[in-house]
């Protein structure tokens, strides 16, 4: 019988990514996926570290599957804990003396050896307080040795091409948890792509921490960045869509713009985090840019794409943070009329040094400061979705929507559609004319009838 590995994932698009990779991973041991932890005999809890109270959660997230473990070993049929992802990697031999039921600690770069590790966790039986701890940053890289992917990943697929960060900003745990920026090879990516793409993938988003320092080697040996792989992987036949994400404005070069403005499949909407708005702060996060330099960006990504719609992460309340700071990041976010976006009260996370600056900003104010800033996203988010409706865009179907006889795509701009379609349509592209907006979602209509039935991969190459 297979045996049931339950993954909770938490945190980005990257440990979503790392996820599938370890499923995949242990399927070859018989390992097949669970919804639940309670009927699991194997459990990873794929960890993040980026803001507050990571590790407590992890801890209290655990103390509860020590309770399922308790009663399985009762009954005879035991379980494995695994604890992956950046929390693993910053607590490491601390998880396994806080929490000596865990079987397995393994940082991120150590997903290659996990089938290794669940066959010693076995052998070594439940519970004889040997945990196994794997937080090396290896000198080779665990995409060599991951096998081929396996599993389709539906229409819209993740694939990472980049991992870790050498920018350092004052506040993030990035660059010691996932350690220095490493670039997967063009071959190896487009091998991936054509696989994904074979299993049904219309869609792909490229992933990185740092997604735009990419600088990977093509097959004649030389330096490929991500313009240029962008380019290649366009011409993937039955791809129809390219996006990325995240990445960092100093990295922004002249052929990722020049791609924006040439390569239709590279959808117009891009993550663009600047933070903040005031120079000053800017500088104490150690951005490497200030808050001109980011809106030339923008300035010319737009030039070159009229329609590119942005995105951003703001950290509202950062050491020194005065009034001052934060009208700057206002008057930014007025400037550039953001389609969405994500934002922060800074939380200090050990290690880094902003958490050891002088002036940290009260809770009150930063509560204060994120309303403000959120609301005004909001209004930016709303007028955005509201200026789709009456027009007719071009919808990929993904997924069943809430209601039957309805589906979920998502435009150009990444906003979800849903829209009455049958279900042969999940995977097809099709023209939805837009009728109604909420604050996170589109409704329409398909513009005309879609072909009948049969397999939308067939009908694209057809
Ligand atoms: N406090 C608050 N927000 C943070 N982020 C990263 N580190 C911190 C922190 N210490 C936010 C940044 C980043 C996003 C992924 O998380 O905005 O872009
Ligand atoms: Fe963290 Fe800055 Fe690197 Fe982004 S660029 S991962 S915020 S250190």
């Amino acid at each position: 019988m297979a045996k049931k590995l339950h993954i909770k994932t938490y945190g980005c698009q990257m440990n979503v990514y790392d996820s599938a990779r370890m499923a995949e991973l242990l399927a070859p041991l018989g390992y097949a996926p669970g919804d639940t932890p309670e009927d699991a005999d194997m459990v990873i809890l794929n960890t993040c570290h980026i803001r507050e109270k990571a590790s407590e959660k992890v801890y209290s997230e655990l103390g509860r599957l020590r309770r399922i473990k308790d009663s399985r070993a009762a009954d005879g049929s035991g379980m494995v804990i695994a604890v992956a992802g950046c929390v693993a990697q910053a607590e490491g031999e601390e998880m396994l003396r806080r929490a000596p039921f865990v079987d397995i600690v393994l940082g991120p770069q150590a997903y290659h050896r996990l089938p290794e590790m669940v066959a010693r966790a076995h052998r070594a039986g439940a519970d004889t307080g040997d945990g196994i701890l794997d937080t090396e940053f290896p000198v080779e890289s665990k995409f060599d040795h991951l096998p081929a992917r396996t599993a389709p990943e539906g229409v819209s697929a993740f694939l990472s091409i980049q991992e870790g960060c050498d920018k350092f900003c004052t506040f993030c745990v990035v660059p010691y948890t996932r350690g220095a920026e490493f670039s997967r090879p063009a071959a190896q990516i487009l091998e991936e792509a054509r696989t994904l793409v074979a299993g049904g993938a219309r869609e792909l988003t490229l992933l990185g921490q740092n997604v735009n320092a990419y600088h990977g080697v093509d097959r004649a040996g030389g330096e490929i960045g991500l313009g240029a792989l962008v380019r290649r992987l366009a011409d993937v036949e039955g791809l129809a869509r390219i996006r990325y994400t995240t990445s960092h404005p100093r990295d922004v070069d002249d052929a990722l713009i020049a791609a924006h403005g040439e390569v239709p499949a590279l959808m117009p909407y891009l993550h663009l985090p600047v933070q903040s708005g005031s120079d000053r702060i800017l500088a104490a996060m150690n951005r490497g840019h200030d808050a001109a330099a980011y809106l030339r960006t923008v300035e010319r990504l737009r030039a070159a794409r009229p329609d590119l719609a942005l995105s951003c992460d703001f950290i509202v309340g950062f050491p020194g943070e005065s009034d001052a700071d934060f009208e700057a990041t206002l008057e930014l976010v007025r400037t550039v009329e953001y389609a969405q976006a994500y934002s922060f009260k800074y939380s200090a996370r050990p290690g880094t040094p902003a958490a050891a600056l002088p002036n940290q900003v009260s809770v009150a104010v930063k509560d204060e400061r994120l309303a403000r800033l959120q609301a005004l996203l909001g209004e930016q988010q709303m007028a955005f979705n509201r200026a789709c409706v009456g027009r007719t865009l071009e919808v990929l179907f993904e997924r069943p929507g809430r209601h039957a006889g309805q589906l979920v795509g998502r435009s150009p701009w990444n906003q979800a559609v849903h829209v009455t379609a049958p279900d042969h349509a999940i995977g097809d592209m099709a023209e939805v004319v837009i009728e109604t907006c909420e604050s996170h979602s589109l409704g329409g209509r398909l513009s005309e009838d879609l072909p009948d039935g049969g397999d939308a991969m067939e009908r694209l190459s057809a």
